[in-house]
């Protein structure tokens, strides 16, 4: 029996393997990008370590990609076969292991937080309960996990400045931004190399509207980033949205050619189809489009892997992303097969089929409708979504597309209701007014001169909607 750099048990032979298993948890808490590769090091030093079987299985989790989760279900098979000598923390990871590859997804979340309850240093369990909270909504849930256990962390703990992080975006996430910045900036000051405290902090900034601080941010801490994976790709994005805000569209577009989508470039994507890498690509080119900004032929290349990936619903938040670049590549016949394939995985049991079922289909359907001019079909489809929808995962930065997506339909169908509606949501959301979010400004502006026009009683017209029209 060793024991990992945090003190707790771990159910291995040579001092060799606890220290490659601490090596794993590191490059894993510190976004590495050769995870892989430390974990085979791992399996090196001890093939029968039951921590190294679940790690595999979670690592394979969570690509939140249809074709790792037999590899997922692999490993935690052959973690239960290594039961009988593990402990019962260990016990826990395996029931965890094997319930989220079956799909089971809260039952695996209870059982990191049963496991926090008696050892709040299990910084897996923590980190892995944090991270999939996000992936489905829940700022409330990620707020108090880190709540209870960070009391019984010092920053003489080995990991401390990742569990700073998750407090500040757990902070973030749930608006607490007083809490969440200076929490951010400790965990930077511990270990500037942190991707998931720069990104925490990258969007406190973001929604308090300090874009140019926000550059200066993503510029400065950049050069602590080599060696990191995908998440540096998105800080790249959270930067070009500053730019975004600011009306810099070409140094959008340069950022998306040579920071979070250069296909070719010096920051060569290994997985170009990941999701976070997708959700970025999409949902920038989205908001450029609606700006009437050319990006000549970028979607091609998203629709070609939108098209590979149809059936794959693993990663919710990822599927009206996919959809996106189907319907901007005309490929209508492709994006009603994706719907119907959602359609089948939404009638299966599990945790995210539930969320496909409730909001990502009814959200694909009314983009298939608006694609065709049914606008007022996509209005009255999303709708019901709307309410639930942030259950699809991703930051309020990132559903922000999704309610662009509605007020376009919205604006297309003449529907001044259902555009009062989109702006509100997003007034109530965000910190800024609408009229400060690019994207919402000619909306916002609508919605506010009819407000003006009702108050003197001059109303202007049947639809200040349909007439003012649909640029951002
Ligand atoms: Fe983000």
């Amino acid at each position: 029996m060793q024991h990992d750099n945090r003190g707790l048990p771990l159910t291995t032979a040579t001092a060799e393997a606890a220290a490659a298993y601490d090596h794993l948890i590191t490059g894993y808490l510190t976004q590495r990008n050769d995870t892989a590769s430390r974990l085979k090091t791992l399996f090196a030093a001890d093939p029968d370590c039951v921590m190294a079987h679940c790690m595999k299985s979670y690592f394979s989790m969570l690509a939140f990609k249809q074709a790792t989760i037999p590899t997922a279900q692999d490993s935690a098979r052959a973690a239960q076969a290594l039961g009988a000598g593990a402990t019962p923390r260990e016990r826990d990871h395996i029931a965890a292991a094997t319930a989220w590859s079956e799909g089971k997804l809260d039952r695996a979340i209870g059982i990191w937080e049963s496991i926090l309850r008696r050892y709040p240093l299990d910084v897996v369990a923590f980190r892995l309960a944090h991270f999939v909270n996000f992936w489905l909504g829940r700022p409330g849930d990620m707020v108090s996990s880190v709540e209870r256990v960070l009391p019984a962390w010092s920053e003489d703990t080995p990991g401390y400045a990742s569990m700073l992080a998750c407090h500040a975006f757990a902070h973030e996430e749930a608006g607490n931004y007083f809490i969440a910045e200076p929490s951010g900036r400790r965990s930077i000051e511990l270990d500037p190399g942190d991707l998931w405290a720069a990104h925490a902090v990258a969007h406190v900034l973001e929604s308090q509207g300090r874009r140019e601080e926000g550059i200066q941010w993503v510029t400065t801490l950049a050069p602590n980033w080599a060696g990191a994976h995908n998440l540096q790709h998105h800080l790249w994005w959270h930067c070009a949205l500053y730019k975004l805000e600011q009306g810099d569209f070409d140094s959008v577009l340069e950022l998306y050619d040579t920071r979070f989508r250069d296909l070719a470039g010096p920051l060569t994507l290994e997985s170009p189809d990941v999701y976070i890498d997708v959700q970025n690509a999409a949902s920038m080119l989205f908001r450029l489009q609606r700006l009437g900004v050319d990006v000549g032929d970028r979607w091609v290349e998203l629709a070609d892997k939108a098209e590979a990936r149809i059936g794959d619903c693993a990663s919710a938040f990822t599927l009206p992303h996919w959809m996106m670049a189907l319907i901007a590549t005309g490929r209508t016949a492709a994006a009603e097969r994706m719907v119907e394939a959602m359609r089948a995985y939404a009638s299966g049991s599990g945790t995210v089929q539930a969320i496909v079922r409730v909001y990502g289909l009814p959200i694909a359907e009314a983009q298939v409708a608006h694609a065709a001019g049914r606008h007022v079909e996509a209005v009255v489809l999303m709708r019901p979504a709307l309410g639930g929808m942030y259950r699809l995962g991703g930051s309020h930065a990132q559903q922000d597309v999704l309610e662009q997506l509605f007020l376009e339909a919205a604006l297309k169908a003449g529907r001044a209701a259902d555009v009062r509606l989109a702006v509100e949501r997003v007034a109530g959301r965000q910190t800024l007014p609408p009229e400060q979010l690019i994207g919402w400004r000619k909306a916002a502006r609508q919605v506010a001169v009819k407000d003006a026009a009702s108050a003197v009683g001059q109303a202007p017209g049947r639809n200040v909607v349909d007439r003012v029209g649909t640029a951002a």
